[in-house]
């Protein structure tokens, strides 16, 4: 099986009848979201669900989960989500989807948060994956500025020739800091800078890393 589905689908061990859930963004929570979705079509599974981004919630609501927003609920009870990168702490970098602030936020009312991803996304130290930050559109070329005085090489995100754009109506710059030995540091610097509305370095969050390997084993962290 797909190292992505066998983490996908693992997960869903940690969602019971009566949960909140939080639906992640990407090809592996796909796969998540499919199995959720099979569960509550054809198993009875009876959730509420708030997703990451407006793809993942079409994806969820095809199948019939029942979807929710924050004035609704004030916590989600579990979690689960893709990632760029992980490292053994659990540190990782996120939005390659584009998704991250929404995921974000997602993460931080979460009391459990699950991390699916194939093998090649387990990383001794992060920053080979360029790091995701979402940007104000207004006055971006001084926040450009700003970020690359970090020590950084900020990309803005194209996509089919065209500026990216979030489901928030932001840019995504894609800044090549090296490795980053030091993340909560470059967190926090990035949080110092007006334009940035959040990066992708998800730090001191993830409850279980599940990692699903290419020879059809899976590593739970
Ligand atoms: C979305 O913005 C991202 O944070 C994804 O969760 C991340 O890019 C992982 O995506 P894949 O599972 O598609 O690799």
């Amino acid at each position: 099986m797909n190292p992505k589905q066998l983490a996908g689908e693992k997960a869903v061990d940690y969602v019971k009848s009566g949960m909140k859930v939080g639906l992640g963004t990407g090809s592996t929570a796909y796969f998540t979201i499919q199995e959720i979705g099979r569960r509550v079509k054809h198993e009875g599974l009876d959730i509420e669900a708030i997703a990451t981004s407006i793809e993942s919630e079409r994806l969820a609501k095809e199948w019939g989960v029942k979807m929710v927003d924050f004035s609704e609920i004030d916590h989600l009870d579990v979690t689960i989500d893709g990632a760029d990168e992980a490292d053994a702490n659990l540190n990782l970098i996120k939005g390659g989807g584009g998704a991250l602030l929404r995921e974000k936020i997602v993460a931080f009312a979460t009391k459990f948060y699950v991390i699916v991803a194939d093998e090649r996304k387990y990383v001794p130290t992060l920053g080979a994956f360029g790091l995701p930050i979402e940007i104000i559109p207004f006055g971006w070329e001084e926040t450009f500025r700003e970020v690359t005085a970090l020590g950084c090489t900020p990309k803005r995100r194209e996509k089919n020739e065209e500026i990216f754009i979030t489901d928030n109506h932001n840019f995504i710059f894609d800044c090549d800091f090296g490795l980053i030995e030091n993340p909560h540091d470059v967190l926090q610097k990035l949080q110092g800078i007006p334009g940035v509305v959040e990066s992708g370095l998800f730090l001191d969050k993830t409850d279980v890393l599940i990692i699903g390997n290419n020879d059809g084993t899976l590593k739970i962290i």
